[in-house]
C-alpha cells in the first residue's frame, strides 16, 4: 500500500500523537463524545450516528456506559466490509459486539484473561442462554492484549489487537483495535472453516449436528480429523450407543469457557460424566487431549480434542478403547463404576500400606537412632582415649 516505509512511519507517528492528544482529551469526556474528537476514529464516529445504533450512542453517551473497543479506520477498510450497506442490521451488530456495557475492563483487569458478555444480543446471531455474545480477552506475558475474533476460527485470520489501550472516559473506557472483531459463527460453519469433516460426517450422518447446532447454549468437544482414524469405541456396539456415544460430546444449556482443573460435568442426555484435568498447561477431558480451546461460537463454545471421547471418567480412556475385551456395548456401562471401585481400592491400600510402612519406618529408624547413639559413644570414647595418649 506504501511505496516509502517513512511516509508510513510518519503516518504513524502523527497517529501516536493524535492519539496521546486526545488521550488527555478523553479524561473529561464521555466514551462517545470522545470518539467524536479522533480523526482515526471518524469512520466509527460516522457508523455510530446511523439510526440502527442510536441506542447504542445513548449508551456511549451515558454514565453506564462500560467499555468500547474502537476499530481504527484503518481496521475497518482493511476489514473489507460493506459500510455503504452499513443501516442494515450487520453492521449495528458488529459494533455491538465492540461495547461491553456498565462494565469498564482496564488492561489490568486482565491477568491473563478474560470473557465477558459484550451488548451483541441480536438473536439471528447469537443464541446463548444469558444473552449477549461474549469476547475472549487475552493478555501475553509481554503485556499485550489480544481479542479473540470470532471469524478467526480458520487459521488465517490473526486474533484483533489492542494498539492503544485504557483511554479512560468520564463514563468509561476505550481501547483502540487494530482490526474489526467479527461475531462468531454457527457450529456448522465455524466447524467447517476449520476443516472438521469428519466430526461434521459423523455428526450429520448421527442426525446430530443441525441439533447441536441450533440450541441455546452448547460446550462441545470436536474431534480432529486424526481422532476420527484412532481406535475408538464408534465402530462397535449398536447404532443407539454410538449415538449415546457422540452426545458424550457435548453439554447442552450450559457454556463453560476456560475450563478449570477438576471439574465434573455431566454430558447431555448420556448419563455419563465428563471430567477435566489441567496437566502442564494441557487441557484434558476424559480420554481427549484439548488441542484448541475456547473457539466461540453462536451458540456456545467448542473444543477440539485429540480422541474420540469414551464414557471412562480419568486419563486412562486410550488403554479402555485399546482393549479388544472392552467392546462399547458390554464394557462401558460398568467401566466407570469397576474403575470407580479400582480407584477407591487403590486409594485405601495406598493409605492402609502407607500407615504400616510409616509405621514399620518409626520402629526401624528409632532403633537405628539407638545403635547410632551408642556407637557414637563408644567412638568418642576412643578418641578421647587417643587424645589422651597424645
Ligand atoms: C438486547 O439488549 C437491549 C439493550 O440492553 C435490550 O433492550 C433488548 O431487549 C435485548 N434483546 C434481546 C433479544 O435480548
Ligand atoms: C446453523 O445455525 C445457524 C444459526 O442458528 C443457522 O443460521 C444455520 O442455518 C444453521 N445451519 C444449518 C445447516 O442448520
Amino acid at each position: 500500500m506504501y511505496f516509502f516505509p517513512w511516509v508510513q512511519f510518519i503516518q504513524k507517528f502523527l497517529l501516536l500523537v493524535i492519539i496521546f492528544t486526545s488521550n488527555v482529551i478523553g479524561q473529561t469526556v464521555t466514551i462517545a463524545r470522545y470518539i467524536q474528537t479522533v480523526n482515526d476514529l471518524s469512520t466509527l464516529r460516522q457508523i455510530l450516528s446511523y439510526p440502527g445504533l442510536i441506542d447504542l450512542f445513548t449508551l456511549l453517551d451515558s454514565p453506564v456506559a462500560g467499555t468500547l473497543f474502537a476499530p481504527t479506520n484503518e481496521a475497518f477498510l482493511s476489514s473489507g466490509i460493506d459500510l455503504t450497506n452499513a443501516n442494515g442490521a450487520f453492521v449495528s451488530n458488529l459494533i455491538r459486539y465492540h461495547s461491553i456495557p456498565n462494565r469498564k475492563i482496564l488492561s489490568e483487569d486482565l491477568m491473563p484473561s478474560l470473557v465477558v458478555s459484550t451488548s451483541l444480543n441480536d438473536s439471528s446471531l447469537v443464541n446463548l442462554p444469558n444473552g449477549g455474545q461474549v469476547l475472549y480477552l487475552m493478555k501475553s506475558i509481554q503485556g499485550d492484549i489480544t481479542i479473540n475474533n470470532g471469524n478467526s476460527n480458520g487459521n488465517s485470520n490473526l486474533p484483533v489487537k489492542i494498539i492503544q489501550k485504557d483511554i479512560i472516559c468520564t463514563n468509561g473506557v476505550i481501547h483502540i483495535i487494530d482490526s474489526v472483531i467479527l461475531p462468531p459463527l454457527s457450529l456448522i460453519d465455524t466447524a467447517n472453516n476449520l476443516g472438521l469433516t469428519q466430526f461434521v460426517n459423523t455428526f450429520t450422518n448421527a442426525n446430530l449436528l443441525s441439533n447441536f447446532n441450533t440450541s441455546i447454549g452448547i460446550t462441545i468437544f470436536a474431534p480432529s480429523n486424526d481422532a476420527f482414524n484412532r481406535p475408538n469405541y464408534l465402530s462397535k456396539g449398536s447404532v443407539d450407543n454410538q449415538i449415546s456415544l457422540l452426545k458424550l460430546h457435548v453439554i447442552i444449556g450450559t457454556v463453560i469457557y476456560e475450563i478449570k482443573d477438576g471439574v465434573e460435568v455431566e454430558s447431555s442426555d448420556t448419563g455419563y460424566n465428563l471430567h477435566f484435568t489441567v496437566n502442564n498447561d494441557t487441557l484434558y477431558v476424559n480420554n481427549g487431549k484439548v488441542e484448541r480451546s475456547d473457539i466461540l461460537l453462536q451458540n456456545g463454545v467448542m473444543y477440539v480434542i485429540d480422541n474420540v471421547l469414551s464414557p471412562l471418567d480419568g486419563s486412562g480412556g486410550d488403554a479402555v478403547s485399546n482393549n479388544p475385551n472392552n467392546g462399547f456395548d458390554s464394557g462401558y456401562n460398568v467401566q466407570g463404576i469397576r474403575d470407580k471401585k479400582l480407584i477407591v481400592g487403590t486409594v485405601l491400600g495406598g493409605i492402609c500400606g502407607g500407615i504400616v510402612i510409616s509405621l514399620f519406618s518409626c520402629m526401624l529408624y528409632k532403633w537405628y537412632r539407638a545403635q547410632k547413639n551408642s556407637k557414637y559413644v563408644i567412638s568418642s570414647n576412643v578418641n578421647n582415649n587417643i587424645n589422651n595418649k597424645g
